[in-house]
């Protein structure tokens, strides 16, 4: 199951039109990177867990057939939180009781070995399985101590005190649950499955297990971080079957001027064009859009067919679909520009 239904308010005004989970990174949608890499683990139905923006996912995808997969949605109708999704999930599953069900978080990119995952899930009969990853600051994550064994000792979701950050392991967003775990949650109501049902499963003596992985791991959440992942997927950097690492990726339709400079792993969207003298490092341009002669566009991302006029120069800022940086304007650090807006 993919979790696949939040808005993606950090991202943007990027996830105004397109949900975060279809958002491409090196040209190709989080979703569907999961999707494959799930794919190539033995996956063969996958239950997207749907609310904001569903139309998106069900026109991409449609019945996962051109992926290879068997896909299937439950919609939300208002957004049931975490553990309500994958309740909702629960009548699409076919696996009986005491079998595995995988269930992955729709914005992130990782080298988990999900198929490993599952045995080792299935060996202890836990009631639940968590992948987890040391980052270096967990406040933004959900925080997972562990015992020695791998027990799992608490679960603290965005913990706000110092003295709640017990630990590095993070909750990264990939679970093996017991399928008779996921029917006693509670239906048709908003749950967090970090917030409610992982402590009261604690509570009540079950076993969850934690796996501490080393592989690459990102979540996608925030403007920066998906310049990150977009960057090194292109660079090899991030786990990508069959892609062969390279400074930059091109995609299909986009021209570019011989004397340009692109690098630092970033993709030109379909269609885009860019100009003589024109410079573009560790950016995503998403498609058609244009980069007049001489403009730079550094650690940014540029929505659908936005516009940056010669001379030019956006860093470090995010620009919505259809925007317009006039000829020799300059775009600061940190802004993110709204869909359509002129800037001059
Ligand atoms: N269907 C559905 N319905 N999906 C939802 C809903 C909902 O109401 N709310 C969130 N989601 C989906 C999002 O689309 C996303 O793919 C996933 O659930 C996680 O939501 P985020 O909003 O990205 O959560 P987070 O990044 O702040 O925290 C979560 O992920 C971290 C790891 O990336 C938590 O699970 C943390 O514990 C974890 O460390
Ligand atoms: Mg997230």
């Amino acid at each position: 199951m993919l979790l696949v239904g939040g808005e993606g308010t950090r991202l943007r005004p990027l996830t105004l039109t397109t949900p975060k989970p279809m958002l491409p990174v090196a040209g190709t949608p989080i979703t569907i990177h999961q999707i494959t890499r799930a794919r190539d683990a033995g996956v063969q139905r996958i239950v997207l867990g749907t609310a904001y923006r569903a139309d998106v996912f069900t026109d991409h995808l449609g019945d996962g057939s051109r992926l290879g997969v068997e896909i299937v949605y439950a919609h939300e109708e208002t957004p049931l939180g975490t553990g309500g999704a994958i309740r909702n999930a629960a009548a699409h599953l076919r696996s009986d009781g005491h079998e595995p069900v995988l269930i992955l978080n729709g914005d992130v990119l990782s080298g988990v070995d999900m198929a490993a995952l599952v045995d080792g899930h299935v060996a202890t009969d836990a009631a639940v399985t968590l992948h987890l990853t040391r980052v270096d600051d967990p406040r933004r994550y959900g925080l997972v101590p562990t015992d020695g064994d791998g027990s799992v000792r608490q679960f603290l979701e965005k913990p706000q005190t110092p003295e709640e950050i017990v630990t590095d392991q993070i909750n990264a967003g990939c679970y093996v649950f017991r399928r008779d775990v996921i029917d006693a949650i509670a239906p048709d109501r908003v749950v967090s499955v970090e917030r409610e049902v992982f402590p009261a499963l604690l509570d009540s003596g079950a076993l969850i297990r934690g796996v501490v992985d080393t592989s690459y791991w990102l979540d996608l959440g925030t403007p920066w971080d998906f310049l990150q992942g977009s960057t090194d997927l292109v660079r090899g950097v991030a786990p990508w079957d069959g892609h062969q690492p390279a400074d930059f990726l091109v995609l299909d339709g986009a021209q570019i001027a011989a004397d340009a400079v692109i690098d630092n792993g970033s993709t030109i969207g379909p269609g885009s064009h860019i100009a003589s003298g024109a410079l573009v490092r560790g950016s995503v341009l998403f498609a058609d859009a244009i980069i007049e002669q001489g403009a730079q566009v550094v650690d940014s991302v540029v929505g659908i067919g936005a516009c940056i006029g010669a001379g030019a120069s956006v860093r470090g800022a995010v620009l919505g679909d259809g925007v317009v940086v006039r000829p020799g304007a300059q775009v600061a650090e940190g802004e993110r520009i709204d869909p359509g807006t002129v800037i001059s």
